[in-house]
């Protein structure tokens, strides 16, 4: 059986934080910001709102976008996100509950800003194997409340936000293969602990604050990313020129246009969310489709290819059909 996205649904706080609110707080300006990220903005929760808070408004936003659509038959939940409410009960669970969806299995990914993409290669996998129907994959983050606002080179990056895809079993192939990997070994330049303290055989800080070697991030990203984007065109059998859209997780504009130009893709086919959301971790790839959707760009028949990478080092790639 394929699967095909149905819809999307997009949630970002109110709260708007521009370049100006970091000036106060550390040392940079504006036009540091805007140059070496593409960060104009980013939306921050309130102190009483969380990530099963953006979770559940994403829905009701795809709900109000979409009447045709109801939950009816939902038959598993899957949210990614690093910034979830509490260990446990899981992020889906609330959701579960929100929306009274009764029967649904439900279950978080930990796999950082590639967990929307993890999301929808483990959905598509479920309805191939002729197990699962409808699933709702969430990319959910409240990053602003594991901030290190001492920090310069990382705070000024992170925003909330989130956003759900609906996947269906369909008769048409309109989910392509995957691509997912792994390098464990880099595991001490991206993390969030609360309590263990070691990393790769180091020494990390616990104190439940994300901590980024955003100098080997970078670079890790913009070599790998591009051979990634290869490796989805060959094992599917598509030439960049197929494709209508490239949604890199939207990390620093820098690396998106490094990926663009390595590949000799244009710029303005890369769809992005970091100009206005910052880097909203697994949120940031249905916000990018989100915004395009909404400015027409977006056509149905339309091919994506969907990338996310970040903290495991982990990545997912998928190609998909709107
Ligand atoms: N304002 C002003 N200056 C800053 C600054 C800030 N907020 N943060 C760092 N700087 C300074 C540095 O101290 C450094 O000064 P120095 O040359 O005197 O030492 C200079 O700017 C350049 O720093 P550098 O770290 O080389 O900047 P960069 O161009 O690499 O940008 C990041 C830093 C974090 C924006 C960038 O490395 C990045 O985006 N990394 C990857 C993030 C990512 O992909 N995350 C993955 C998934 S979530």
């Amino acid at each position: 059986m394929n699967s095909k996205i149905t819809a999307i649904g997009v949630y970002a706080p109110s709260k708007r934080v521009t370049n100006e609110y970091f000036e106060k707080i550390i040392e940079t300006n504006n036009e540091w910001i805007i140059s070496r990220t593409g960060i104009k903005e980013r939306r921050f929760a309130e102190p009483d709102e969380y990530t099963s808070d953006l979770c559940i408004n994403a829905v009701k936003n795809l709900l109000a976008e979409h009447p045709e659509i109801n939950l009816d038959g939902v038959d598993f939940i899957l949210v990614g996100t690093t910034t979830a409410d509490q260990i446990m009960p899981s992020m889906a669970s609330q959701v579960q509950n929100a929306f009274n969806i009764p029967n649904t299995g439900c279950l978080d990914i930990m796999a950082a800003c590639a967990g929307f993409v993890y999301g929808i290669v483990l959905a598509k996998g479920m309805i191939a194997a002729g197990t699962h129907k409808k699933i709702l994959v969430f990319g959910a983050e409240t990053l602003s409340k594991f901030t290190d606002f001492t920090d310069r080179t990382s705070c000024i990056l992170f925003g909330d936000g989130a956003g759900v895809a609906l996947i269906e079993a369909s008769d048409q192939l309109k989910i392509f293969k995957p691509v997912t990997g792994s390098d464990g070994s880099h595991g001490k330049d991206l993390y969030l602990s609360q309590h263990a303290s070691v990393v790769n055989g180091e020494q990390i800080i616990p104190n439940g604050k994300i901590h980024q070697n955003g100098k080997v991030v970078f670079k890790w990203a913009v070599q790998t990313m591009s051979q990634k984007v290869r490796e989805l065109l060959a094992i599917n059998n598509l030439e960049a020129g197929q494709l209508d859209w490239i949604v890199l997780h939207s990390a620093n504009l820098r690396i998106i246009e490094a990926v663009a130009s390595d590949l000799n893709y244009p710029m303005d086919k890369m769809l992005t969310s970091i100009e206005c959301f910052g880097n909203t971790s697994s949120a940031s790839i249905p916000l990018s489709w989100d915004l395009a959707s909404k400015a027409g760009k977006i056509k149905p028949g339309n091919k994506l290819l969907l990338l996310g990478f970040g903290g495991g080092l982990t990545y997912a790639g998928i190609i998909v059909e709107a």
